[in-house]
């Protein structure tokens, strides 16, 4: 017998929200529990999915053009319209406007003097597009590897973006009053979930010999990851296990509360705060009328 597996799709930023719910569909029943996560897995930067058609624009964010891909949701997942379905397909396709503020926040903090990313060692989360990412790598970091759930997205669009900044990058070094330096940065592609993709991870030290040599991440960036409850736990133990001790920084950029779907910046600092390991604090505040406030913050281990 045919088995109709039902998913639900979420609208996480629904502009006009019927139900306040923010799912689209199930107005009668429960949709089912999400379905076992994708393995964990590398993938290489040659993997590059010929099956969806890339198209790359320049984007303006924090002083640099960066350019971003545009892919078919349809042609990767084939699923029109939507912004997730849990368990399936986690939002990598869409530039999320998080990922703007985490950027202009970085930029702000390397012009105050409070952030380099030079010969530093990097980790975007949840990175889709992987801008942050590539604003670390065109900034000088030593290696910058990116995450992202579903190993579709870094094939169809983290690694060719990459590939794309990396090359007009190096194209515009040829021109007089280049804005940054040669990149000559480790990028490497992981993809599955947050429970498990740590084995994979650069592991943070565990003894003072394992300090001295190079382990876990200076700087992890992630925007736009803190929306689902169930997720958090999993979100934070996976930094606490890849961060470098004891000057590693986190940099998240998220909503204040998502709205139907109960995540948000305030739920995942609660946790942080009751864990009591990490410290946090905000570095910026952007509020464009709307009711989602948006926010950038930085963690540290105390
Ligand atoms: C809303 S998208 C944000 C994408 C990107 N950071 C941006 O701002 O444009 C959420 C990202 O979090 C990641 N993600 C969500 N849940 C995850 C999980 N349980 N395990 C691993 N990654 C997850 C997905 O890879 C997805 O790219």
């Amino acid at each position: 017998m045919e088995s109709k597996q039902k998913e639900a799709i979420f609208r996480l930023f629904d502009e006009k929200p019927s139900s306040g719910l923010g799912f689209l569909d199930f107005p009668d029943d429960k949709p089912l529990p999400p379905p076992p996560p994708p393995p964990c897995y590398e993938v290489l930067s040659s993997e590059v999915s010929p099956n969806a058609q890339y198209t790359v624009e320049p984007v303006n964010v924090g002083g640099l053009t960066l350019f971003k891909g545009r892919v078919s949701t349809e042609e990767v997942f084939s699923l029109a319209n939507s912004d997730l379905v849990p368990g399936k397909y986690e939002g990598g396709l869409k530039l999320w406007e998080g990922s703007f503020d985490l950027i202009a926040a970085l930029s702000s903090e390397m012009q105050d003097g409070k952030l380099s990313f030079t010969g530093k060692r990097v980790l975007e989360l949840g990175c889709g597009h992987g801008l942050p990412g590539i604003f670390a790598c065109l900034k000088g970091a030593a290696a910058v590897h990116f995450q992202d759930f579903n190993a579709e997205v870094l094939q169809c669009l983290t690694i060719p973006n990459v590939t794309a900044n990396i090359e007009k990058n190096t194209e515009h070094l040829a021109a007089p009053h280049a804005e940054v330096g040669p990149t000559k940065t480790e990028t490497r592609f992981f993809s599955g979930d947050w429970g498990e993709v740590h084995q994979l991870l650069s592991p943070a030290s565990t003894s003072e010999e394992d300090e001295a040599k190079c382990c876990g991440y200076d700087v992890i960036l992630m925007a736009e990851t803190v929306y689902s409850i169930s997720t958090l736990p999993n979100l934070y133990k996976l930094i606490k296990k890849c961060i470098s001790i004891p000057n590693g920084v986190v940099y998240m950029a998220a909503k204040k509360h998502y709205f139907g779907v109960g995540g948000g910046s305030r739920r995942f600092l609660s946790l942080v705060e009751k864990d009591g390991t990490m410290a946090s604090s905000l570095v910026a505040e952007v509020t464009d009328g709307s009711s989602n406030v948006r926010e950038v913050w930085k963690l540290h281990i105390k």
